[in-house]
């Protein structure tokens, strides 16, 4: 469902994430893990059809994120660290543009808003302008506004960066249900927490190397660390090692 081609993206001189390649089929929670620079964000972005890729591809429900970014945007959901909103709309009235931005019919629109809306506990603040919402306001609104055209595929830049416990659990337990049906999930955390209870398989970048992959079971046996902050640790010593 999502795919990373030997993807390659530089900045310049800087070779940010090189020759990345993995998968995440449907029904599976992925997350992609690495310290602060390893690539993360880039690769997210590239898949996103924020960023060209340097070399190699990336494709979302089959569809070419360079050779069809208008069909792969379709298929997905990506949810920013630091998403601006249009500080002059209304919670109820963002999400609704979006999706009107994705071509949904006014019906199942209007449906579909109501939904995000309770599901995300945002019926309190529907209709304040997005420019008045405190920080875990704010994300739960860009939450709903990524996911109101109900993609396969769901990308998501530390999704719980700056929310209280309750907001992070409305998160999880939403993460969990979208799994339930059966959509691919690829997020990055510095939360070892957040994949222990969602992952179903881990990904460490290390200077933009995919240095391993694997269950976090298998990825503390392989380093025959005691938890999986400590085999993240141990992976992330020998990438910068090489
Ligand atoms: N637009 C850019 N121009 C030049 N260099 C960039 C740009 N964006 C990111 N970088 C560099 O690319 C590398 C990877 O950055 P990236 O944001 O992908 O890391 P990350 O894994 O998401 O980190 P974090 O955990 O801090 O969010 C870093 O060295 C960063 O400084
Ligand atoms: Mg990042």
């Amino acid at each position: 469902m999502i795919r990373f081609s030997s993807l390659t993206k530089r900045y310049g001189p800087l070779t940010a994430v090189r020759e990345l390649s993995l998968e995440v089929r449907p029904g599976e929670v992925y997350a992609l893990l690495g310290p602060n620079g390893a690539g993360k964000t880039t690769a997210l972005r590239c898949l996103a059809t924020l960023l060209h890729p340097s070399a190699g591809t990336a494709s979302v429900a089959g569809v070419d994120v360079t050779a069809d970014p208008v069909g792969a945007r379709r298929n997905l959901a990506f949810l920013a660290a630091s998403m601006g909103l249009y500080e002059r709309l209304s919670a109820r009235e963002l999400i609704t543009y979006f999706g009107r931005l994705h071509g949904m019919d006014e019906a199942r629109l209007s449906g579909r808003v109501d939904d995000l809306v309770d599901l995300f506990g945002i019926r309190g603040f529907a209709d304040r302008l997005c420019g008045r919402l405190s920080t875990g306001q704010r994300q739960r609104v860009s939450l709903a506004r990524a996911l109101v055209h109900d993609p396969p595929a769901l990308i998501l830049d530390e999704p719980t960066l700056g929310l209280d416990i309750l907001s992070g659990r409305t998160i999880y337990d939403f993460i969990a249900r979208e799994r339930a049906a059966g959509k691919a999930i690829l997020f990055s955390t510095h939360q070892m927490e957040e994949v222990d209870l969602l992952a179903d398989r881990v990904g460490v970048l290390g200077g933009g190397v995919l240095v391993a992959e694997g269950t976090a079971e298998q990825l503390m046996q392989r380093t025959g660390a005691p938890n999986l902050a400590r085999a993240f640790l141990a992976l992330v010593a020998g990438a910068a090692d090489r």
